[in-house]
């Protein structure tokens, strides 16, 4: 049976993670896709030099042309430009919708039978352009940034309860902005509620909330506290693992339950617009979008950061 073939439209520091965590999973053939000429065919010939060390048997090329990802089954795009310090999400969408109009183009008329998932920011506003441009399904054309960011807030909590991140369960839902949504009733560690580990640990009802907080406050800054760090560009490693953890749950019809930026019609209320929420990702891509009650205070976060996606989706009408 052929292998899958996955294409990288974009071969900057999240592609090229991207490919080299493609390859070491032996996930399929990967090309990586840049503008920039021999970027892409300098990045994948390292990584493929890479391989017997490793030992992963695929091929993994470099492209400067659309042509190269015929074929694709899966097309991940981080086309566009990152963050410098002191700049939103939101502050890339002028230049980063122009990026994104080309690689839709491109992956329509190329890859026409593969499936998206889109990286570059502002990732609400750029994945619903994706699908409008591709006028692909929506089980097909999906966001990335709830697992990251999930990813970010399970890592805030293990840290500070001092257990396995293995064992840590914590999901973010909403925009892929300061207004996203942890939510904090359904954290846990295997099971046991974290709220309530947090207040065993600190036998104070009023400190484990405040210490819930500071998580929720953590995760909601986490992308900015990276680029603040790195002063140029923005996180790449955590970005990359996540949209991989997607792709493979597509190649192999894994049926996972991950915050996937879904387009939604009506579930938990919301119609027409890109927001994350928890999805069943298999061979259909999207599967299903699985619905549960928010509480108050959850739906009242929900609203605001949907209000957030909205804002600035309208603002490329
Ligand atoms: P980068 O600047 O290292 O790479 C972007 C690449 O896109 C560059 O190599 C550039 O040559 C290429 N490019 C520019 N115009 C292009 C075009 N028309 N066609 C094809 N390629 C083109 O940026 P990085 O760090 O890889 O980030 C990529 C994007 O991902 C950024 O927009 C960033 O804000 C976003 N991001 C999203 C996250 C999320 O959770 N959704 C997390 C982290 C970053
Ligand atoms: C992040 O969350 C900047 O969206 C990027 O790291």
């Amino acid at each position: 049976m052929a292998r899958a073939k996955i294409a990288l439209i974009g071969g900057g520091q999240i592609g090229g993670v991207l490919a080299q965590l493609a390859a070491l999973r032996e996930l399929g053939d990967v090309v990586l896709f840049d503008i920039v000429e021999g970027l892409p065919q300098g990045k994948t010939l390292d990584i493929s030099e890479a391989s017997p060390v490793d030992g992963f048997d695929v091929k993994c090329e470099g492209a400067n042309d659309y042509s190269d990802i015929q074929g694709a089954n899966i097309v991940i795009v981080t086309a566009g430009l990152p963050r410098k310090p002191g700049m939103s999400r939101d502050d890339l969408i002028g230049v980063n919708s122009r990026i994104m109009t080309q690689v839709a183009e491109g992956i329509k008329v190329n890859a026409p039978d593969a499936f998206v998932i889109v990286i570059s920011n502002p990732l609400d506003a750029m994945v619903t352009l994706c699908q409008k441009i591709t006028g692909f399904p929506k089980n097909r054309v999906m966001g990335m940034a709830g697992v990251l960011d999930s990813a970010r807030f399970a890592t805030f909590i293990a840290w500070e309860l001092g257990v396995s991140v293995k064992d840590v369960s914590a999901m973010v839902l909403g925009g892929h902005g300061d207004t996203m949504v942890p939510i904090v009733r359904y954290a846990n560690v295997n099971g046991v509620p974290v709220m309530e580990l947090l207040e065993r640990k600190y036998n104070d009802v009023a400190k484990a909330r405040e210490i819930m907080d500071a998580m929720v406050k953590r995760t909601q800054g986490a992308g900015g506290e990276v680029v603040k760090l790195l002063g140029n560009g923005s996180a790449f490693y955590s970005p990359a693992s996540s949209a991989l953890a997607m792709a493979e749950a597509i190649l192999r019809d894994q049926k996972r339950l991950l915050p996937v930026c879904a387009l939604l019609e009506g579930e938990f209320g919301v119609d027409g617009y890109y927001v994350g929420v928890p999805c069943v990702l298999g061979a259909d891509g999207i599967e299903k979008i699985i619905e549960f009650s928010l509480d108050e205070t959850e739906q009242a976060m929900f609203d605001a950061s949907v209000a957030a996606v909205k804002e600035l989706v309208d603002s490329m009408a």
